[in-house]
């Protein structure tokens, strides 16, 4: 893996977590090359990682074995475009949203495509990704994409490229949904008389608690609610009341929104 060249298509702030993940797994920072306008991006990635950086595309990109284009959507034509005259024929991993397998394709004149959806926690390393490859990706190509991808925390392969549009809309969209509930349990909270620290600081824990319980526990997320849902008691009144209030089923109808609006962002941007 370190003789491999890997070089990023935009500088930004996804590149970044991920140069800096691969960097401290041992990649070799001289084997990543990174095409990026803005100077002050270009400077912070070459000073914290020692990786090379370009202001535009030129024939240095021959080398590469790996492109990954973290450019946002609505650019990725036009940087494919001054990208393409300068490459042989690597492999590509796209992590813009929206743009889709086809769009790859017609843009990059290859089949050796991959496309990832990544979400805002992998800045820190916590991320949850799908991907999903054209069939002409070998079995070794995808292990190395995973283990490139392992830098920006969890991922899942899918078989079809419309489930992508599904995990745009549970865990790419997701974080804005939690940071909903956070912000409504926090305000509930203040009205009760805690302070907004106090509030802030009950919810968050309790989240990032009751998570790591669903992780280790045996038991699936109806057991664990039942087992602190007794009839009568405080918990049973709040999760009555929810549901009576059809917080679930506003739950799957904002789900369903983001997946439908994922599809037509694909379009719009092929
Ligand atoms: N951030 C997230 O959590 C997240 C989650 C899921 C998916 N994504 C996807 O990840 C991609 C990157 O997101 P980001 O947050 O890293 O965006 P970003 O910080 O804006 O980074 C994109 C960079 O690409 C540069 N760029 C523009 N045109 C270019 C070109 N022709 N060649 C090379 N570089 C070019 C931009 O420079 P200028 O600013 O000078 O234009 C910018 O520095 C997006 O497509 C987004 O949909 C991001």
């Amino acid at each position: 893996m370190n003789q491999q060249i890997i070089a990023f298509i935009g500088g930004g702030n996804m590149a970044k977590a991920m140069v800096g993940g691969l960097c401290k797994n041992g990649f070799n920072a001289q084997h990543i090359l990174v095409i990026e306008p803005n100077e002050s991006n270009r400077q912070s990635l070459a000073s914290e990682f020692g990786v090379q950086v370009f202001d535009k595309a030129n024939s240095v990109l021959q080398s590469a074995n790996l492109v990954i284009w973290a450019v946002k959507p609505q650019v990725f034509k036009e940087a494919a475009e001054l990208t393409l005259p300068y490459l042989a024929q690597p492999l590509h991993l796209s992590i813009a949203a929206g743009i889709t397998l086809s769009t790859m394709a017609s843009s990059l004149q290859s089949q050796q495509l991959i496309r990832a959806m990544p979400n805002t926690p992998a800045l820190i390393g916590l991320g949850m990704t799908g991907l999903v490859a054209l069939s002409s990706v070998t079995e070794a190509q995808k292990q190395w994409i995973s283990e490139i991808v392992a830098t920006l925390g969890q991922s899942i392969w899918v078989a079809q490229e419309n489930l992508i549009d599904a995990v745009t809309a549970v865990s790419g969209s997701g974080p804005a949904y939690v940071f909903l509930f956070a912000q409504s349990m926090i305000e509930a909270g203040e009205k009760l008389g805690l302070t907004a620290d106090q509030a802030k600081q009950l919810t968050l824990a309790t989240l990032q608690g009751a998570t790591e319980l669903a992780l280790r526990s045996t038991a699936n997320l109806q057991e664990l609610r039942q087992q602190v849902t007794s009839k009568g008691g405080t918990t049973y009144a709040a999760i009555t009341t929810m549901q009576a209030e059809k917080m679930p089923e506003a739950i799957h109808q904002g789900v369903n929104a983001a997946y439908l609006r994922a599809k037509e962002l694909g379009q719009e941007l092929a």
